[in-house]
């Protein structure tokens, strides 16, 4: 068969939509200045679907450093990977930077999260070893994962005996191949916003022997006293291994980081084949780098912000009787019941009717019937945000429950 008449034939779970959600629910443009108001298809709506968590995007000092390091650097330096011609001071700065504040010995940058944590799993093992992971984890890591070649394992979502179950499997073979065990979790899962239970995984490094590889994506910048991250909110740190986070949630900007002991980012600067065959991070994004990590460390009311509008929106979503799950972090996913038609006419009507644009999450991403809204709050957002939301939020819920949302599909 010929692969185009096969691709025409199929589209792919999510661009099998595509002919109806394209430039509206998927692909939407907002326009203008990154903050809580922003323009939709030529109207302000309030959103709240940017990982802008810290409010950084658009803080005048991150602007102003962006702008200066453009105008002294441009794009192009430094040209060539890190380790042929593309190394800096600035780099090496940052990682250190990062390392110290992340409390591990050594720190190593990386172009992109995604394409990151697929190459660390890549290099950290080989077919002798054996890779256990959770089941909702992000796809860069069931990415990686798909590249192993020994044994992986999969253990149900934060379920520690399942993990043990898992951890048993695994130590029977690398008894046999003499290989090692790498546990792959998250800090905080991006959908359900419920932190990766990483005292329960370290807890178990008393009865096995394995290294624990923690992708925090969302909890670096938000999670913490310092804003260090998950493990440093559940006081378990010290106890994971590899910690990564990527720059484009809090950091509001682009590239990554892994950090952990010295030799292991030592073997993992010369064995990441997405880093060792591909373009240095720009000193632009270097610099913007710093100076938000400056930020972070110095401007801990970024984070007590945030913290305010989540636990407003958390606390009157639930008083109004809303399923938001069992979000422990800001991610807070809002759980409806309904078909993909009733979700299309709902978000429809929020953002028509209400001004409000939030993410939008059905089959197969959440089960058949589920209709999942997901908000990001963001330390830019105010307490009458919420309010507003609130408020629009029971009306289209209402509406739902009542079946006043037609069972056509929104053309748009
Ligand atoms: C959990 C998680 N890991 C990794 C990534 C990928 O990071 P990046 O956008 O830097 O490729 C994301 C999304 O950005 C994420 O949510």
């Amino acid at each position: 068969m010929d692969l185009f008449e096969k691709i025409a034939a199929n589209r792919g779970p999510l661009g099998s939509h595509a002919h109806y959600a394209h430039g509206y629910f998927s692909f939407p443009k907002l326009e203008g200045e990154i903050k809580p108001r922003m323009i939709f298809r030529g109207k302000e709506v309030l959103t709240w679907s940017l990982n802008n968590y810290l409010g950084l995007a658009n803080h005048p000092e991150v602007r102003k450093a962006d702008a200066e390091a453009a105008a002294e650097y441009g794009m192009a330096l430094p040209m060539g990977a890190r380790m042929m011609s593309g190394n800096s001071n600035l780099h090496e700065q940052l990682e250190s930077e990062l390392a110290d504040f992340v409390k591990k010995p050594d720190c190593m940058l990386l172009n992109f999260g995604y394409q990151g944590v697929v190459s660390i799993i890549d290099a950290m093992v080989n077919r002798h070893d054996v890779i256990v992971y959770d089941a909702e984890s992000h796809a860069c890591i069931i990415d990686g994962v798909r590249l192993h070649q020994g044994k992986r394992f999969v253990y149900t979502h934060n379920d520690m005996a399942s993990l043990e179950k898992q951890l048993e499997r695994a130590k029977r073979i690398t008894d046999e191949t003499g290989g090692g065990i790498l546990v792959i979790t998250e800090g905080v899962f991006g959908m359900s916003g419920n932190q990766g239970d990483l005292r329960g995984v370290v807890a178990l490094k008393e009865k096995f022997e394995f290294r624990l590889f923690v992708d925090d994506a969302h909890g670096f910048g938000t999670m913490g006293t310092t804003g260090a991250g998950t493990g440093e909110e559940q006081g378990v740190q010290d106890g994971i291994d590899l910690y990564f986070s990527t720059f484009a949630k809090s950091m509001a900007s682009i590239g990554a980081f892994v950090a952990g002991p010295e030799n292991v980012i030592e073997y993992l600067r010369y064995n990441m084949r997405s880093q060792i065959f591909a373009k240095s991070l720009p000193m632009v994004l270097v610099v913007g780098a710093l100076k938000r990590l400056e930020l972070l460390r110095t401007q801990p009311e970024l984070k007590d912000n945030l913290w305010t509008v989540v636990r407003a929106l958390q606390s009157s979503l639930r008083e109004k009787g809303f399923n938001i799950g069992t979000t422990t972090s800001p991610v807070t996913p809002v759980l409806l019941a309904g078909e993909i038609s009733d979700a299309t006419q709902l978000i429809f009507d929020l953002r028509e009717n209400h001004a409000i644009f939030c993410s939008i999450v059905v089959y197969p991403v959440v089960p058949k019937g589920v209709i999942m809204l997901r908000l990001i709050p963001t330390a830019s957002h105010s307490l009458e945000d919420v309010k507003e939301t609130i408020t629009a939020f029971e009306a289209v819920a209402a509406k739902l429950d009542k079946g006043l949302y037609s069972k056509t599909q929104v053309t748009v």
